[in-house]
C-alpha cells in the first residue's frame, strides 16, 4: 500500500447544483474508496462551471454543497485535500500555458463541447471551447497518476494525456508530466435519465422525474422510482435481452451500485417477477442509502464556518504543490519569474 500511496489522484465536480445520483454512483462514491490508497485531491471546478452562465449568488452556494457532499458521502478532509479550483491561481497560470500547447485541430475534436455548444456555436463561450485545456491543467498541476471519471470525460483525458506528452517533448524534459490514467467504473459509470435510458441523467434535464437528486427526501425517490420507466414484461431473465431494455439496465446498475450487489445477482433475484417488485425493493435500498448523506448534507450546509475551513485547509495543501509545479514550468518555458 505505501508504494501506491505514492501515486496521486485528482478529480473533479462541477458546482452547478442538483447533485445526483449519477454523479455519486460515477464520482464521488469511487473517490470514497481511494482515498486509503492514493494522495487525493478533491477538487471543485467553479471555473469550469462559469463556461456557461451561472447566477454568481447561487454559484458561492453551490460551491459549498459539493464540499458538503463530498464530506457527507464518506471523503475525510483529513485524509484527502478538498478546496474549490480558483482558490489555488495555479491552476489557471498552467492552463494559459497550456493553452499554448494544445492545437486547435485537438480541441476541435472534442465531441463535449459540440454537444454543450449545441447549434449556436458562435454564442459559446471561448473558455467552453479551452475547457479541455483548464482540466488538464487541474490535473498536471498536481502532476495527477491517476484520474477517477466518469465515461463522458474520457476524451479529455487522452486529451490531458496528448498534452503531457507534448509539453514533454517540446520542452525536452521527458517525465516532467506523468502521463494520467483513467480510472473508470465501466458498469455504472453512465447513470442514464430514468425517463429516457438513452440520455444521460442530467441536471439541466428539464423533468424533475428524469433524476434523484442527493437532497431528495425519501417520499420523493420512492416517487420518482415508481414513475420510472421500465418495460411491458417481467424481469428477462437474459443479460442480452435486459441490455435492449435501457431503462430497466439502468435501474439495475443504480441498484447494483448503491446496494453493492452483482448486476448477474440482482437479475437471478428479480427474474421472471414484476417490475414493481423490483422497484419497491430499488426504492427502499435507495433510502437507506440516500437518507443518511442527505441529513449530513443539509446538516453542513448550516455550518458554512466549518466547511469554509474545510476549503482554506485544502487550498493551502493544494496550494503548497500547485506552486512548485508552476515555478518549474515557467522556469522551463523560459519566462522569468523575478522573485526574491
Ligand atoms: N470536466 C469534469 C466533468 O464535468 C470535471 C472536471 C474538471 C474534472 N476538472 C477535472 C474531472 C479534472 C477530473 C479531473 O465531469
Amino acid at each position: 500500500m505505501s508504494e501506491i500511496r505514492n501515486n496521486t489522484v485528482l478529480s473533479g465536480v462541477q458546482p452547478s447544483g442538483d447533485l445526483h445520483i449519477g454523479n455519486y454512483l460515477g464520482a464521488i462514491k469511487n473517490f470514497v474508496s481511494m482515498q486509503n490508497d492514493y494522495k487525493c485531491f478533491f477538487c471543485i471546478v467553479d471555473l469550469h462551471a462559469i463556461t456557461v452562465k451561472q447566477d454568481p449568488k447561487i454559484l458561492k452556494k453551490n460551491t459549498l454543497e459539493v464540499a458538503a457532499t463530498y464530506i457527507a458521502s464518506g471523503i475525510d478532509p483529513k485524509k484527502s485535500i478538498i478546496f474549490n479550483q480558483s482558490s489555488v491561481p495555479a491552476h489557471s497560470e498552467l492552463a494559459w500555458i497550456i493553452n499554448c500547447v494544445t492545437r486547435m485541430g485537438w480541441l476541435s475534436r472534442m465531441t463535449q463541447f459540440k454537444d454543450k455548444a449545441g447549434k449556436d456555436k458562435e454564442n459559446a463561450s471561448s473558455g467552453l471551447f479551452i475547457y479541455p485545456n483548464l482540466m488538464a491543467a487541474d490535473i498536471l498541476i498536481y502532476k495527477a497518476t491517476h484520474v477517477p471519471v466518469g465515461n463522458d470525460q474520457k476524451q479529455h483525458l487522452e486529451l490531458t494525456r496528448d498534452i503531457a506528452q507534448k509539453f514533454n517533448r517540446d520542452f525536452n524534459c521527458e517525465n516532467f508530466f506523468p502521463i494520467p490514467e483513467p480510472i473508470i467504473d465501466k458498469d455504472i459509470s453512465r447513470i442514464m435519465s430514468l425517463k429516457d435510458g438513452n440520455q444521460k441523467m442530467s441536471k439541466s434535464d428539464l423533468s424533475e422525474y428524469s433524476r434523484i437528486s442527493l437532497l431528495d427526501e425519501s417520499d420523493q425517490i420512492i416517487k420518482k422510482i415508481k414513475k420510472a420507466k421500465t418495460a411491458d414484461t417481467v424481469m428477462p431473465e437474459k443479460i442480452d435481452d435486459i441490455l435492449k431494455l435501457s431503462e430497466v439496465n439502468n435501474l439495475l446498475n443504480i441498484y447494483s451500485g448503491f446496494s453493492g450487489l452483482e448486476k448477474q445477482k440482482l437479475i437471478d433475484q428479480y427474474k421472471g417477477k414484476t417490475f414493481s417488485i423490483f422497484k419497491s425493493d430499488l426504492s427502499d435500498t435507495l433510502v437507506e442509502r440516500i437518507k443518511p448523506i442527505t441529513s449530513e448534507i443539509k446538516k453542513l450546509m448550516q455550518d458554512k464556518h466549518y466547511l469554509l475551513g474545510i476549503l482554506q485547509e485544502g487550498r493551502n495543501k493544494a496550494n503548497e504543490v500547485a506552486k512548485k509545479t508552476i515555478n518549474d514550468v515557467y522556469d522551463i518555458v523560459g519566462l522569468l519569474r523575478n522573485e526574491t
